[in-house]
């Protein structure tokens, strides 16, 4: 089942002017781009433009958007209450250097719907926001070091990029896998800073942190694998994380970058479990770059700049805040009632069982896996219980399916981890599925 020549002519056939830019663009950046997380082989497809549901190549092909920038983009491209808003405000300006009542309101609707949130404070992007939880759990516990699990992925900081996706051969024993640089780079003694647990393995990630309780500042953890497949942990493994942190005066830190889409109150009000400290970003930003880090008022309080002797945790960022990304994320959440979080949930299951017909027509092993409006596509019948079981997948079979899909008109993750957007309705999801079958014959079509 690997007959990727076909595909890859294909795609090499209706992206020449990709090609080209491709070319172009790698005479001034390393690898032709500025985020290693869209590259995808031979080359990416460059965009020019999109709307609701559409990406337009610069081929001119139309594909309909089945990731949104990363799962950002809820209500897809350019959607007018927010296209409506921005275009206003930027002719009052931008960016200023004192505060804007804009990120009161967006403060205040987070505050509103994320059980953790007593206070919460923005940045930039997600990675500064899990730098902040991380920080704020050492400055309020006075330890040192972390743990995560393997395969968790939590942005770009040095303390993060650590056991993410790593190659099982190296990376030690399933259940007490190695602390594994994710970059060459790390400051020195990184990686003896943190602690790496199997995912969903409830007791053995258990006594690891056992081993480790009295040095451990936070313990950090997506409630669902977010970019490394979209599959959610067990209620039983965040029940005994939130037991275990209370027990042990170590902070809970929830990493809801991706699986805020779980629900109206992200994954900690879909599990009913509270975390002590969360960590936000990509839809609350309706599209602009955004972060945001929130949690108990003991810990945010740490910022405070009015504190006798000033704030504990130092905090800046020129364009923290700024009003263009905190009313184009008040507008979106506005949007973002229950009832659409609901209706998003079943159209992505109407999706998933669409998915799986497909696999079970032409008879081949199909997972999907995804809370609320998330999903990711594993072709195996073996039980996916963390990270090692997604890194057991077949590889060259899985770019052939994606790089079908791009054939097809679909855009999704190239690691074939996908999100549904309102502009998503029953007649994309049947395009979706009657592609992903053809490009399934084809692959399994004698060579
Ligand atoms: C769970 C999670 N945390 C943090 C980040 C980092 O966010 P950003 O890319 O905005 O820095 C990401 C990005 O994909 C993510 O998926």
């Amino acid at each position: 089942m690997t007959d990727t020549v076909n595909e890859l002519e294909r795609y090499l056939q209706t992206t020449p002017k990709s090609k080209d830019l491709w070319e172009e663009a790698k005479r001034y950046l390393p690898g032709g781009d500025s985020r290693n997380s869209i590259f995808w082989a031979p080359y990416p497809i460059f965009v020019d433009s999109a709307q609701g549901c559409h990406v337009i190549d610069s081929d001119g092909t139309d594909r309909l958007d089945f990731i949104g920038t990363m799962t950002s983009l809820i209500l897809g491209h350019g959607p007018k209450s927010v296209v409506d808003a921005v275009g206003n405000q930027m002719g009052q300006g931008v960016v200023y250097n004192a505060p804007n009542p804009h990120q009161i309101r967006l403060a205040k609707l987070l505050c509103e719907r994320i059980p953790s949130f007593d206070l919460v404070r923005f940045t930039n992007s997600g990675t500064e926001a899990t730098l902040n939880t991380i920080r704020a759990a050492r400055a309020a516990t006075g330890k040192s070091k972390i743990a995560k699990v393997e395969g968790g992925y939590h942005g770009s900081h040095d303390q993060v990029s650590v056991s993410v996706r790593v190659n099982p051969a190296k990376a030690g024993e399933r259940s007490h896998p190695d602390a594994l640089a994710a970059t060459e780079g790390l400051g020195e003694g990184t990686l003896s800073q943190v602690v790496v647990v199997p995912f969903n393995e409830t007791e053995i990630a258990r006594q690891t942190l056992e081993e480790n309780k009295d040095q451990l500042a936070a313990v950090i953890i997506e409630p669902m694998l977010g970019s490394v497949g979209m599959l959610p942990a067990t209620t039983e493994f965040l029940s005994m994380l939130r037991d275990f942190t209370t027990d042990n005066g170590i902070v809970l830190i929830f990493d809801e970058v991706i699986s805020y889409r779980a629900s109206y109150g992200g994954a900690q009000e879909y599990y009913g479990i509270t975390p002590d400290m969360t960590s936000l970003g990509k839809i609350i930003g309706g599209g602009f770059s955004i972060g945001a880090f929130g949690g108990r008022k003991d810990i945010m309080d740490l910022y405070d700049p009015t504190a006798q002797g000033g704030p504990r945790v130092a905090h800046a960022g020129t364009f923290n805040a700024n009003p263009v990304t905190m009313l184009a994320g008040s507008v979106t959440l506005d949007e973002l009632t229950p009832e659409v979080y609901r209706k998003l949930a079943e159209m992505t299951d109407y999706l998933k069982a669409e998915i799986l017909k497909v696999g079970a027509e032409l008879e081949i092993p199909v997972q999907v896996t995804g809370l609320g409006s998330l999903f990711g596509i594993h072709f195996t019948s073996d039980e996916l219980v963390g990270y090692r079981d997604i890194a057991a997948e077949d590889a060259a079979f899985r770019h052939q399916v994606f790089l079908g899909l791009m054939n097809e008109g679909i855009l999704m993750a190239s690691n074939l981890v996908g999100a549904v957007s309102t502009e998503i309705g029953k007649g994309e999801v049947d395009t979706f599925a009657a592609a992903l079958r053809r490009v399934l014959e084809r692959a399994l079509a004698p060579a």
